[in-house]
């Protein structure tokens, strides 16, 4: 039995920020932030709309796609670290949103990790026959947890979200394999340090910019191109296969710099590496479902084309996975 990949979708909110909208907010430049990430624009969530809001426009796709009925959905699982609440789970709201009466769902908080991580918890639950048909989602509103007086960081994030269904199956089309890692020795290079149990709401902790993410850009950069590599090759040897095998890379959209020095070291040819961080910047969770989908409805994935997804974030935690389409 193989969890196949039966529908993606994926929903990016309209208002887009340029460059040059940034640079009226912090002392930067469009020359800088191309040259440094890669990244011209992103989109930002309206007022009114939530990481849930996202996560059903984009499930609503995938299951349309699928031709799947929200009842035929047994398990869903929602990869964010921007839930619309602290709790109950944004894959609750999600449900309800969608009308999934026969599922249960729960979040994975995996940050950039989060879609390749909750992906693996479908399959799992696909491959022991716990169930049949699941849907898993990235979504964020990281502009919500952004400090817009930040220039290491503002620069880099946007809003969206990404989903797919899969139906366990027989044969050999689906997730061939998955890989996951977390070393929680590096937690504090990327993290968002209020407001929870170790440091409560206060009014002085909103001074002090407590509610946002916090990273330091250098070394993130350094572990994430090694970890990057490091679990690609693995989920290249766990399935014999040779970098030239794989019809289509997509790695998480984190910035061009860092999907260049991965691809480089694995040895992967420009056209093999999907690329939309120009578009959309870095989407977190949402960044390879949403990529996943761009490739999927422009017609650029094929019946039996092998698929690597490639994932690193805060935790830190890396994953990868391999799909035969
Ligand atoms: N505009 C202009 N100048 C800036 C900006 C900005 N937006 N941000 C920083 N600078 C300045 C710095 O202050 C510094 O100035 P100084 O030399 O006078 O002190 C100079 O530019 C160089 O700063 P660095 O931090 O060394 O710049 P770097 O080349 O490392 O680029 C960046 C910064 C883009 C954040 C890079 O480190 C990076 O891409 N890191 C990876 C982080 C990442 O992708 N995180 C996402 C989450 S994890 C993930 O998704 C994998």
């Amino acid at each position: 039995m193989k969890a196949r990949i039966i529908g993606t979708g994926s929903y990016l909110p309209e208002t887009i920020r340029t460059n040059k909208d940034i640079e009226q907010m912090v002392d930067t430049s469009d020359e800088w932030i191309r040259a440094r990430t890669g990244i011209r624009e992103r989109r930002i969530a309206a007022d009114n709309e939530q990481t849930s809001d996202l996560a059903v426009k984009a499930a609503r796709k995938a299951m349309d796609m699928a031709g799947v009925s929200p009842e035929e959905i047994d398990f869903l699982v929602v990869g964010t670290i921007t839930g619309d609440l602290p709790w109950p789970a944004t894959a609750c709201l999600v449900q309800e949103g969608l009308g999934l009466k026969n599922a249960f769902a729960y979040d994975v908080s995996a940050a950039c990790s989060g879609f390749v991580f909750a992906l693996d918890a479908a399959v799992q639950q696909i491959e022991s026959g716990h169930i049949r048909k699941a849907l898993v989602v990235g979504a964020e509103c990281l502009s919500r947890i952004i400090d817009w007086q930040d220039r290491n960081t503002c620069i880099l994030f946007g809003d969206g979200a990404g989903a797919v269904v899969l139906e366990g199956q027989d044969g050999d089309h689906g997730v061939l394999s998955t890989h996951l890692h977390s070393d929680g020795s590096y937690w504090e290079l990327l993290h968002q340090p209020g407001f929870g149990t170790r440091t409560p709401a206060t009014e002085q902790g909103i001074l002090d910019r407590i509610p946002y993410l916090k990273m330091a850009g250098n070394e993130v950069f350094k572990v994430a191109v090694r970890s990057l590599t490091e679990v690609a090759k693995e989920a290249l040897e766990a399935n014999s296969l040779t970098a030239d095998q794989i019809d289509m890379m997509i790695p998480h959209q984190a910035n061009l710099r860092i999907l260049e020095a991965t691809a480089k070291r694995l040895k992967m040819r420009e056209d093999q590496v999907y690329v939309n961080v120009d578009r959309f910047g870095n989407t977190s969770g949402a960044s390879i479902p949403i990529a996943l989908d761009e490739a999927n409805r422009k017609g650029l994935i094929k019946e039996n084309d092998i698929l690597l997804f490639d994932a690193f974030g805060g935790g830190f935690t890396w994953g990868s996975a391999v799909v035969r389409w």
